[in-house]
């Protein structure tokens, strides 16, 4: 097993009606920027329940943050946050909105261009320079109400770029599954799909000696696969909903990537399908990763067979045919979640896509991604191909 520290010091606080202990988790005499989306917390009673509970607080509210959240639109919070002297934000909302209010957070304080956040890739680990917040999740998907990373799209540019750091955690989560119930389909979907996704980041590299990681991960994954159909059609089923909110949880606070290698490359080609083409991130997962899985097959077929007899319970001799049967297990189950798991068929101008993103990691210098830094460039156009 590698080495590691585990950190995590979000208050994570879950279950039915727990948005009433919001204004105990606040700090007295906050000035609060209450962040949301694009309107669905006044349709679910969201914004009701949350501003009943924050009565003798301060607040300013500040809307409009975009799914796949926009530099341009995040920099209007910081110039409030600075001119109304705000002292903590509540992010409400979905991994959109937690992570424009990451971002909001550090660029609060930060001397220079806040791009540079994004493109420099600027690490935050001095609390007294963020300014502190706590969210309320609305949409399990991305992890990223326990977790200090965040994604952010540089509109002008059409940049997709990830910030993070240790001060970027969290102060606290109020998790409430009952939220799920006005999520349309498509979300709840999407929802499955990305947590599955993260598992399979941090899980499906190679064999090695971090057993209860392996177990940890082999365990979200069947309880995705157990709930992830019935979820989408029964979100009020509160053993459904509690469960599928965990495990996304779960799937991204850390936990399983410490002492393992972990892959990510899916996500960073699945990134720029989204600033190209605006496809929901869960979405361009499920086209990449099955097609990673195949053009890195060698590299990783001892893990994709671990995982086909543990996870989809194949059996037989040949570790090639089950790694094989595997990889077609989990394209059967994104078709099942109600994913299209071609590009073209999410968007029908795909033609130059490998060329742009081969083109991007190029400038960036992402010449070898991967657990084993041998994903590079020839291979990520392989990858981007064969999702055609
Ligand atoms: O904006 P509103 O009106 O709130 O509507 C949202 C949005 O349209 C809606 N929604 C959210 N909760 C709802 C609801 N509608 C009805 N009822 C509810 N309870 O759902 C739509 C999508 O919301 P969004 O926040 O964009 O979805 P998600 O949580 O999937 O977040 C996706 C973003 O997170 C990033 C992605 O790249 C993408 O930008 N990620 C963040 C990660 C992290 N911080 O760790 C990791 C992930 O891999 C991912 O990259
Ligand atoms: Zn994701």
């Amino acid at each position: 097993m590698l080495n590691f520290e585990l950190y995590n010091p979000v208050n994570y606080v879950f279950g039915k009606g727990q948005t009433e202990k919001l204004a105990s988790l606040i700090p007295a005499n906050a000035k609060v920027l209450l962040a949301y989306g694009g309107g669905s917390i006044f349709k679910n009673g969201v914004h009701a329940q949350v501003t009943e509970n924050l009565k003798g607080f301060e607040v300013v509210e500040f809307g409009g943050i975009e799914p796949n959240p926009r530099f341009e639109t995040l920099m209007k919070a910081v110039e409030i946050i600075r001119n109304e002297k705000i002292t903590f934000i509540l992010a409400v909302g979905g991994g959109s909105v937690i992570d424009g209010v990451k971002f909001i957070s550090a660029a609060v304080n930060y001397q220079g261009d806040a791009a540079e956040i994004l493109r420099k890739r600027i690490l935050f680990t001095d609390v007294s320079q963020v300014i502190p917040f706590g969210t309320v999740l609305t949409l399990p998907a991305t992890g990223s109400e326990m977790n200090s990373g965040a994604v952010v799209t540089i509109n002008a540019t059409q940049e997709k770029l990830t910030l993070g750091g240790s001060a970027l955690f969290p102060k606290f989560s109020i998790v409430d599954p009952t939220v799920i119930t006005s999520l349309p389909k498509k979300q709840l979907q999407n929802g499955v799909v990305d947590a599955f996704t993260h598992v399979m980041e941090q899980y499906l590299t190679y064999t090695h000696d971090a057993l209860l990681q392996d177990r940890i991960a082999e365990s979200i994954l069947q309880t995705l696969i157990e709930i992830g159909p019935d979820v989408v059609e029964n979100p009020s089923d509160y053993k459904l909903a509690s469960n599928f909110v965990w495990s996304a949880t779960m799937a991204l606070n850390g936990l399983i990537q410490k002492g393992v290698p972990s892959d990510w490359a899916t996500h960073m080609i699945g990134h720029e399908l989204t600033a190209l083409y605006e496809i929901d991130h869960a979405r361009t997962l499920a086209i990449i990763g099955p097609n990673l899985y195949r053009v890195m097959f060698e590299t990783k077929k001892d893990k994709l067979a671990q995982y086909g007899k543990r996870v989809w319970h194949i059996e037989g001799n040949s570790t090639e045919e089950i790694a094989e049967q595997a990889i077609e297990k989990t394209v059967a189950f994104f078709h099942t979640m109600g994913m299209k798991t071609k590009l073209s068929e999410n968007t029908e101008d795909y033609a130059k896509t490998a060329d742009f993103i081969v083109n991007r990691f190029e400038e960036r210098g992402w010449k070898a991604m991967g657990e084993k830094q041998n994903i590079t460039l020839e291979k990520v156009r392989e990858i981007v191909e064969l999702s055609y």
